[in-house]
């Protein structure tokens, strides 16, 4: 089983998994600490989210120093310990590489800003004002629709960022950026790690007449060009460089052709790209089809499609589809053709929860995919000690909805996941099988997934109205459910029907 095409990855939020040091933010020491749990999930390997130096302007994704720790998270002997530990219980370790911005405090970027001929003002992207002062161009920033543009009084020229005014924009184009980004990724290469999750890897090339982008059109500013994809082929070249490394990109693009430009011409690209148009999807399976049957079509040959239903940036599933959803989407999403990324919490069945406004702390206002992880039913929901205060409020429910609870219920979220997960790292079918829609309705969808050893079908019900399918598997043929969102029915055989309650969901092997 190839780790990467085949096994499911588990993306931690470093501040809010486990806090060992007890300052009510999350550490390395606690990813180590809870390593047995994750393994205990089935998953492939682990991608974190940033644990680079950082001012945490925005928690992480600006970066001080690509090659020190954040001593929020502890230190390098503390990361290297957690490598270690990863790899001895046969998991993969995929870093967080961040290669639009830095920090404004990053080096690079206090040299680039020291004067207009220091030999790194080219590293970033400067402009002269427009006539009356202004910025160069309408440009906007994330997190808001202020201007990409913030002006450097002391040299008088704007430059540009893309998210805050902290974190500026690395300048692709100059060939010594791409150098030292490269050694970066050696760096980390070198140590051991698996791969990389590139962050906003579709905005590295910017549209370079600068013009003003049109009306309505937000993102004309990167444009996914021959340029951009050269850059990606660069980090691929280094990934090559060493044996069995990975590369997943954040490619928030909407077009599916876009997000397949990304695998390259020749597998020469990214391994993996995140779909968001799956991600943002509601919970409709008419929808949701339609995105995987373009992804298949617009996918290069042999190319792995990536799905993802939640990460640190959107609010988790379990709040948008609503919690009852929760089982039947973990069948749905274990069930699809690619390689699913599951973000932790999203397991046992977490929802999260806007904090109070007092406790709001995000400038792009995404507390609620953060809120800590919830491992027991004590205080602080056993993320940090009972007598701190965590960097962001517990959600409500915790006392049922947590790990040490649900790990000695048949009947959790979080052991439902399990069962999934180790069926589908044995099952040809689910792995790599072809992918074909049996039916299809907004709040039913049907699959069968066909690999040597026989099929899967995957029935899920979106509904809370009890539905009646029919999968004519009579006779020798006759269908065994394997996984349900109702553990009690494993085993049961099915004939001509299958009958599910309200969102049930069954993955029943055919031979
Ligand atoms: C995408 C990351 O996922 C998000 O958290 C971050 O704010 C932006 N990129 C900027 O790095």
């Amino acid at each position: 089983m190839n780790w990467w095409h085949d096994g499911v990855l588990y993306q931690i939020y470093p501040r809010s998994f486990a806090d060992a040091s007890g300052d009510g933010v999350g550490d390395l020491a606690g990813i180590a600490e809870h390593l047995d749990y994750i393994a205990s999930l089935g998953v492939s390997g682990i991608w974190l989210s940033p644990i680079y130096r950082s001012p945490m302007a925005d928690f992480g994704y600006d970066i001080a120093d690509y090659r020190e720790i954040d001593p929020l998270f502890g230190d390098m002997a503390a990361f290297d310990h957690l490598l270690e530990e990863t790899h001895s219980r046969g998991l993969k370790l995929v870093m967080d590489f961040v290669p639009n911005h830095t920090s404004d405090e990053h080096e690079w970027f206090k040299e680039s800003r020291s004067s207009r001929d220091n030999p790194k003002r080219d590293w970033y992207i400067w402009r002269d004002p427009g006539p009356d002062g202004e910025a160069p161009n309408n440009w906007p920033a994330a997190f808001g629709t202020k201007s990409a543009w913030t002006l450097d009084e002391s040299t008088g020229q704007y430059y540009l960022h893309l998210f805050l005014p902290e974190q500026p924009d690395l300048n692709w184009q100059n060939p010594d950026v791409r150098a030292a980004m490269h050694d970066v990724m050696r760096f980390w290469f070198e140590k051991g790690v698996d791969g990389f999750r590139i962050d906003v890897i579709h905005m590295l090339f910017k549209n370079p007449t600068f013009e003003d982008n049109p009306p309505g059109n937000l993102l004309a500013h990167v444009p996914q060009s021959e340029e951009l994809h050269e850059i990606v082929r660069g980090l691929r070249a280094v990934a090559d460089e060493y044996e069995d490394r990975m590369l997943v990109g954040e490619t928030f693009v909407w077009d599916i052709a876009d997000i397949a430009k990304f695998y390259g011409n020749d597998g020469d690209e990214l391994h993996l790209a995140f779909n968001f148009p799956m991600a943002i999807a509601g919970y409709n399976a008419t929808y949701m089809s339609k995105v995987v049957d373009k992804t298949l079509d617009a996918l290069p040959f042999g190319a792995r499609p990536c799905w993802v239903l939640s990460n640190h940036d959107l609010p988790r599933h379990g709040a948008r589809y609503g919690a009852d959803a929760i089982p039947g989407a973990a069948l749905l999403l274990l069930g699809l053709p690619g390689t699913p990324f599951i973000y932790a919490g999203e397991e046992i069945g977490m929802t999260g929860m806007i904090p109070p406004p007092e406790r709001q702390v995000d400038p792009g206002g995404r507390d609620a995919a953060r809120t800590p992880f919830q491992w027991s039913p004590d205080p602080n929901a056993g993320f940090c000690p009972p007598t701190v205060e965590p960097w962001l409020p517990i959600a409500e429910g915790y006392e049922t909805v947590n790990a040490e609870v649900e790990d000695t219920d048949p009947g959790s979220v979080l052991n439902l996941y399990r069962r999934a997960i180790a069926f589908r790292n044995g099952s040809d079918a689910l792995l790599s099988g072809d992918f074909e829609e049996l039916r299809v309705e907004d709040r039913l969808w049907v699959f069968k997934r066909t690999g040597n050893e026989g099929s899967v079908i995957a029935a899920v019900n979106l509904s809370g109205e009890r539905v009646e399918v029919a999968l004519e598997v009579t006779g020798d043929r006759a269908g065994r459910i394997v996984v349900c969102t109702s553990g009690g029915r494993e085993g049961e055989v099915i004939g001509e029907h299958l009958e599910l309650a309200g969102f049930e969901a069954a993955w029943v092997a055919v031979n």
